[in-house]
């Protein structure tokens, strides 16, 4: 039977009276369960099915804390749940599917409002319209869209909720054909802070609409969204090829990264990963190059790298969607792939660049690849992602709140190590160095990172850009006057 702690009963008391019982944890069933729809859940941590029940949060680096989590079934049980907490000054996140990461989630102690009931799809291929619910993640679109001969720009980590990363952007692998993610996003339904459900798109509160699409995480909870969809590109086919090569290439690598700079196909897409390999205390690099095009015409592209003499290699031609099955020599499939394990601990950072300066890159790998030697527990990764930015340039800079159409490439940073371990401070020095030392031949005069890659303590005029903010602060005003959904990468009222 679905339905577990379903509210069956009626309750009568005061909801402030309750709320006021305890000041550090608020009995959610007498303050939310009124008003709630029948397949509605509420589950505290002390339930046994907590963890089953509850989307898990993929990082627990700067995790937030929870009372419990309210698992709506309607919208209306969403308008509910925003504005009893609203009332009772209690402070929420939406979960779509959990992947988000930034350290400003650390100040939220509150109650988790998990969308794991909001998972329908709706694909209308014949007008090519895609309405999902808010915690669709990539993997479940897989089927219907390829079955349906339609595509659209995900993320690399099929994991991944599909709204939370959209209204962020979306980067990754598709961007080179297709363009942004957020650029498909035609409509939202959406809770806002007063509790009302509207609707936004180019003609309905476009405003709103304009920064939903890049900071659409500070205006409301999105319970459905539709998108318009692509037709394949290369009958949905790509071809993906790993090239393996020591650390002590890494420069030659690099080199052969600036060669596309300024000139990169669409059709292509180079991830350039460098790491530590424990076992052999030496760095190692793995290219991975995705080409939406026939298979024989790829090596022509990519000759830098072949020049740069790889000692192992691995080329597969598969369907868009089951790129994670043969990258990076098929890690992403081990049932530990890090991308799509829950409940780790991750420490990132991200920035965006324009202009690939091996030198720089080559010194930030060997104080990563010195650190990881000197620090046994520490595993670490340096990637450089260049995703061809002419589709993504072809929609005009004021139409959306996106920031940074004109980056070339995504830098990311990632480290794991063990919790307990006093790592974290010396982690973030290295990082923080390494990524000032990247940004200064960047291309941009400013930090730039993509939002939903940021680690969080680079501010708003990073996230979204000191163009977009006197836009975004503005409906944040008029939207979110409380700061309800500030939280993720938060839009100030005011900036500065
Ligand atoms: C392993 C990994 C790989 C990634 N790869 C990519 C990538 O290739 N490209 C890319 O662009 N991004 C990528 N991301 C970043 C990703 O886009 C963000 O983490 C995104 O916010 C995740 O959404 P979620 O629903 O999974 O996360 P959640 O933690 O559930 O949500 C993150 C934020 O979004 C808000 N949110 C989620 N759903 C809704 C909703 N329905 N309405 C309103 N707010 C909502 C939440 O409230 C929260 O503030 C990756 C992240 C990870 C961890
Ligand atoms: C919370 O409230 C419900 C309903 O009023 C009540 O049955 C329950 O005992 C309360 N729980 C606690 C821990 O006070
Ligand atoms: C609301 O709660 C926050 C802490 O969560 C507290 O700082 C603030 O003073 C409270 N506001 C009111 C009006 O109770
Ligand atoms: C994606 O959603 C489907 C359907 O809800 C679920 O079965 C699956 O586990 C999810 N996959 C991931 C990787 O989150
Ligand atoms: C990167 O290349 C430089 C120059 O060839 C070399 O000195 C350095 O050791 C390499 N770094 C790693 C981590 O192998
Ligand atoms: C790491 O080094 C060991 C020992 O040289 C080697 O066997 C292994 O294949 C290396 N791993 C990778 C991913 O290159
Ligand atoms: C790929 O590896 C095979 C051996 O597995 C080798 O024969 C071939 O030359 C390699 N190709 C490239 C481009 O390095
Ligand atoms: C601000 O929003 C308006 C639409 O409301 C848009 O036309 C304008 O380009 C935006 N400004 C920027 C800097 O994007
Ligand atoms: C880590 O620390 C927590 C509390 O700080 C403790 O409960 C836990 O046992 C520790 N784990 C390990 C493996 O040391």
């Amino acid at each position: 039977m679905f339905i577990r702690r379903s509210y069956l009963y009626l309750l009568t008391a005061s909801l402030r009276l309750v709320a006021s019982q305890s000041s550090t944890a608020p009995n959610l069933t007498a303050l939310y369960g009124p008003g709630l729809s029948l397949r509605a859940e509420i589950i505290y941590p002390s339930d046994p099915d907590y963890s089953a029940d509850i989307t898990p949060r993929w990082n627990l680096y700067d995790a937030p804390t929870y009372y419990g989590a309210i698992k709506p079934a309607t919208d209306a049980d969403v308008q509910h749940v925003v504005k009893v907490s609203a009332q009772n000054n209690i402070s929420f996140l939406a979960t779509g599917r959990g992947h988000g990461s930034t350290s400003t989630l650390a100040a939220l102690h509150g109650i988790d409002i998990d969308l794991g009931n909001f998972r329908t799809i709706d694909l209308d291929a014949e007008n090519n319209r895609l309405t999902v619910g808010g915690s669709v993640n990539f993997s479940q679109l897989f089927e219907p869209l390829n079955n349906a001969g339609k595509m659209l720009p995900f993320g690399n980590s099929r994991c991944v909720g599909l709204v939370g990363a959209s209204i962020g952007g979306t980067v990754g692998n598709m961007q080179g054909i297709l363009g942004l993610g957020v650029d498909y996003l035609d409509s939202v339904r959406l809770v806002t802070a007063s509790g009302d459900l509207v609707e936004a798109s180019k003609t309905k509160n476009a405003d709103l609409f304009w920064g939903i699409r890049g900071a659409g995480h500070n205006f409301g909870i999105i319970t459905s969204a539709t998108f318009h969809l692509h037709d394949n590109v290369n009958g949905g086919m790509l071809t993906s090829v790993d090239l393996l090569y020591p650390g002590s290439a890494n420069k030659t690598v690099y080199e052969a990264l600036r060669t596309y700079d300024d000139n990169i196909p669409n059709e292509l897409t180079l991830n350039v990963a460098a790491a530590y390999n424990a076992t052999s205390g030496q760095g190692i690099m793995v290219v991975n190059v995705v080409w939406f095009g026939p298979e024989e015409e790829v090596t022509q592209h990519i000759q830098p790298f072949l020049a740069a003499g790889p000692t192992a290699n691995n080329t597969k031609t598969v369907r868009w969607t089951d790129w994670w099955t043969v990258a990076n020599f098929g890690g992403y499939t081990s049932p530990t792939a890090p991308d799509c394990t829950d409940g780790q601990y991750f420490n990132s950072y991200a920035l965006d660049i324009k202009n690939t300066d091996p030198a720089v890159l080559a010194t930030v790998f060997h104080d990563i690849v010195e650190f990881s030697k000197a620090n046994p527990g520490f595993v670490g990764s340096f990637g450089i992602d260049r995703y061809p930015e002419a589709v993504t340039l072809s929609v005009p800079n004021g139409e959306t709140a996106y920031a940074y159409r004109d980056t070339k490439s995504q830098v990311t940073f990632q480290s794991s190590y063990h919790p307990n371990s006093t790592l974290n401070d010396a982690a973030n020095t290295l990082f923080q160095n390494a990524r000032s030392a990247v940004q200064a031949t960047s291309g941009f005069d400013h930090l730039a990172v993509y939002m939903n890659f940021a680690h969080g303590d680079e501010g708003p005029a990073v996230w979204y850009s000191r163009e977009k903010l006197d836009n975004l602060t503005r409906l944040k005003r008029e939207w979110d006057p409380k700061e309800l959904f500030s939280f993720y990468q938060p839009v100030p009222l005011k900036y500065p």
